[in-house]
């Protein structure tokens, strides 16, 4: 069987996302082929870059911090995410609305690269908006960013170079923000984006997965195409707007994370009860992944 994990919005919580690998793996018996992460990732470079809501939430939910934990590692932490890494694939992720844009560019600028690492270890990878390349055996393409008036659009150039490719060219479609019609806002208006509903119309993979909205959504049929939306990985401590969602021991979300079968195409949102096992503010990477915290 070959396997394709992918996982909502991570919002700095990396060293969660890292151990949700691990635990899928243990818990039911595979190897992951791939891992793909669909944004807000929280990329960047060091606290003070933070935009504004990432800065609120951090100071309210520390394991928002962690991804700069994994860019200046303890060395305690940097065996730990080998340790991790020797077990899981490396994260491929696109850019979500909550990275720091200037510096993933200067990344892939002076690496001259689609895809570059964005931490030492290489734990994560960030993809650049509309790259194309073949994972697991499935072509897949990358699409990040959302598409909001007055505040973010999808990168033109590249959403107009997937729109005039081939239809059934790519396998598995991969963006932040999800198409057009998902879902309601508070409003009751439509939320998504009405250029990826005209791109998942025109290029029909087989998969189309995203993030961004922050539950679990899907799946929705366009044509030949399931299209799925994840869950955040770990929700905030405390929720005015939905207190069903309060994560006061910062659990991963049931629905953050969707298995892919390649071969049947089957896609399932992991619900399992052990997802809740890779918790905490300060979530133990390294008691978590040695074989001694095995448990
Ligand atoms: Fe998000």
């Amino acid at each position: 069987m070959t396997t394709i994990a992918f996982i909502g919005d991570v919002h700095g919580c990396v060293l969660h996302a890292l151990g949700a690998l691990v635990a899928l793996q243990r818990h039911r018996g595979i190897r992951l082929d791939a891992a793909i992460q669909v944004g807000d990732l929280g990329a960047y470079p060091t606290p003070d870059r933070l935009d504004g809501p990432s800065r609120r939430f951090a100071a309210e939910n520390p394991a928002q911090a962690d991804f700069f934990r994994l860019l200046d590692p303890s060395p305690q932490l940097s065996s730990a995410v080998s340790l991790a890494l020797a077990q899981v694939p490396r994260v491929l992720f696109v850019s979500g609305n909550h990275e720091d844009f200037e510096w993933l560019t200067s990344l892939h600028q002076a690496e001259g690269a689609n895809v570059v690492p964005v931490d030492p270890s290489g734990a994560f990878r960030h993809v650049a908006c509309g790259h194309k390349t073949v994972i697991a055996g499935q072509r897949t393409a990358f699409l990040g960013r959302i598409e909001s008036a007055g505040y973010m659009d999808l990168d033109t150039a590249e959403y107009a170079n997937l729109l005039a490719a081939e239809p059934g060219s790519v396998d598995i479609l991969v963006t932040h923000d999800g198409p057009h019609g998902m879902c309601q806002d508070w409003h009751g208006r439509a939320e998504g984006s009405v250029k990826l509903a005209r791109l998942i119309e025109h290029l029909q993979p087989r998969l189309h997965v995203s993030g961004h909205y922050h539950h679990e959504n899907g799946p929705r049929r366009y044509g030949r195409t399931l299209s799925y939306a994840l869950a955040e990985l770990v929700y905030p401590k405390t929720s005015r707007r939905r207190p069903e969602r309060a994560n006061p021991e910062q659990q991963v979300a049931r629905g953050s994370i969707g298995l892919l079968d390649t071969e049947t195409y089957a896609f399932e949102y992991v619900h399992d009860g052990w997802l809740a096992e890779v918790s905490g503010d300060h979530f133990d990477l390294g008691g978590f992944v040695s074989p001694a915290g095995n448990g």
